[in-house]
């Protein structure tokens, strides 16, 4: 029931897989849970925690515990806190004959905790930006020893740094998430469709990437995307866009435009967000089976984003109301879908549109415009 000691192989085989893991991991929460089983691995621990601070709120936090769910708890408390705010390391035997041992937590909990070990981390600045907390030695000598304490300062000094470089490529998406919900706000406002076109389509489009067996990373893109495909039309004006009735030809061509315009208004960034949001906006009037615009590409030509968009768009466009047409009923979208399988969509995805129908009626239902029509005219 107690365990032995790791061997060297051992030990190196555990530091070799995590940081493999930890290299290949792009978001925050990831890292942190492979930082904490790797630390837990690494000596033997019952749970193992990794703290961050949150310097807005002066608390220390733990997105990820063995077992538990966050905790947060008032910057410097407890021992994890007495270790970051003295930059040194602690080693307690016994939590409950040491006075800086926030007990709370068991309390809450039900658990014992008995031995700990707390080691702060630093990034490139060397400023303190967290700490590996290990509690509950499972060996038979019960507490943690010198050895643990090297083998965790080691997991330490990578945490600091890969957590550094996580967190700043974190803030510069978010930052990208927002700067491109706000275009697709400001796009969606000029052609008058009213708050939540974006939220929807945005949501149809990451129920029907999972649908089709596209990975979490790739659903989650798509839905920060998605919503940009319209971007473009900032470019039309508003007597076309908002014309009552139907448009002549060469109006269609105009609007047609918003196609192209958004793809060069998003294209020559880098960033795998704005790239993708490129596709999106250039590719979602492309059609199945060549017909649609700007360029006429055919099946699988067309990216996978811009076929989902497509799907998710032309739901929304025909189940709401629009200056120029009433809304669709659910009978008239069915058939046209049915009809436009293999021709204007991708014919799997209109397999995998007509599986996911429930859920996408249930989020029509859930972000449903209300109200405000009259505010928009
Ligand atoms: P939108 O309103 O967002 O519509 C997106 C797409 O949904 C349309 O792309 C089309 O594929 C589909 N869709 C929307 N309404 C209908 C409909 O009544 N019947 C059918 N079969 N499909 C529909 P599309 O056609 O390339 O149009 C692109 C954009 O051009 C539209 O975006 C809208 O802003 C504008 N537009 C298209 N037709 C008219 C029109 O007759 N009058 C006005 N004022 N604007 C139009
Ligand atoms: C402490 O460090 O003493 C409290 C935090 C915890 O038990 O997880
Ligand atoms: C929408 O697509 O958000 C609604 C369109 C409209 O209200 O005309
Ligand atoms: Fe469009
Ligand atoms: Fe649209």
């Amino acid at each position: 029931m107690y365990k032995k000691e790791l061997s060297p192989e051992d030990l190196l085989k555990i530091i070799f897989d995590y940081t493999a893991k930890i290299a290949s991991e792009r978001k925050l929460n990831g890292v942190l849970v492979h930082m904490a089983d790797m630390g837990r691995e690494m000596i033997l621990s019952d749970r193992c925690t990794v703290w961050l601070i949150d310097e807005v709120n002066k608390q220390q936090y733990t997105t990820v515990a063995h077992g538990i769910d966050e905790i947060r708890i008032p910057y410097g408390t407890g021992l994890v806190g007495s270790a970051i705010v003295s930059g040194e390391p602690i080693i307690v035997k016994d939590a409950y004959n040491d006075p800086r041992h926030n007990a709370e937590n068991d309390r809450k909990t039900g658990y014992l905790t008995k031995s700990i070990i707390s080691v702060p981390f630093r990034n490139n600045n060397g400023e303190i930006i967290g700490a590996f907390q290990a509690i509950n030695k499972l060996t038979e000598v019960g507490y943690f020893t010198s050895r643990d304490l090297e083998l965790l300062s080691l997991a330490a000094s990578y945490a600091g740094k890969s957590l550094e470089s996580v967190m700043l490529t974190q803030e510069i998406v978010d930052t990208q998430r927002e700067i491109i919900f706000a275009m697709g706000e400001i796009g969606e406002v000029r052609s008058k469709e009213t708050g939540n076109h974006v939220k929807r389509v945005a949501e149809y489009s990451y129920v029907l990437a999972l649908g089709l067996g596209l990975s979490m990373d790739q659903a989650e893109l798509l839905r920060t995307v998605s919503p940009m495909h319209d971007i473009g039309k900032v470019a039309i004006s508003d007597a076309i866009l908002n014309k009552p009735g139907k448009l002549t030809a060469e109006e269609f061509n105009i609007i047609k435009s918003h196609a192209k315009i958004g793809h060069q208004l998003l294209r020559g960034s880098k960033r795998e967000l704005l790239r993708a949001a490129s596709i999106v906006a250039e590719q979602h009037h492309e059609k199945w089976d060549g017909t649609g615009y700007p360029l006429g590409r055919k099946g699988e030509e067309i990216h996978i984003y811009g076929r989902i968009t497509a799907v998710a768009d032309v739901f929304d466009a025909l189940s709401a109301e629009r200056v120029y047409k009433a809304a669709w009923t659910l009978e008239e979208i069915e058939k046209l879908f049915h009809a436009e399988r293999g021709r204007h969509f991708d014919p799997e995805l209109v397999d995998v549109f007509f599986a996911q129908l429930p859920k996408l009626l249930e989020i029509r239902q859930r972000f449903m415009d209300t109200e405000n029509k009259q505010d928009q005219a």
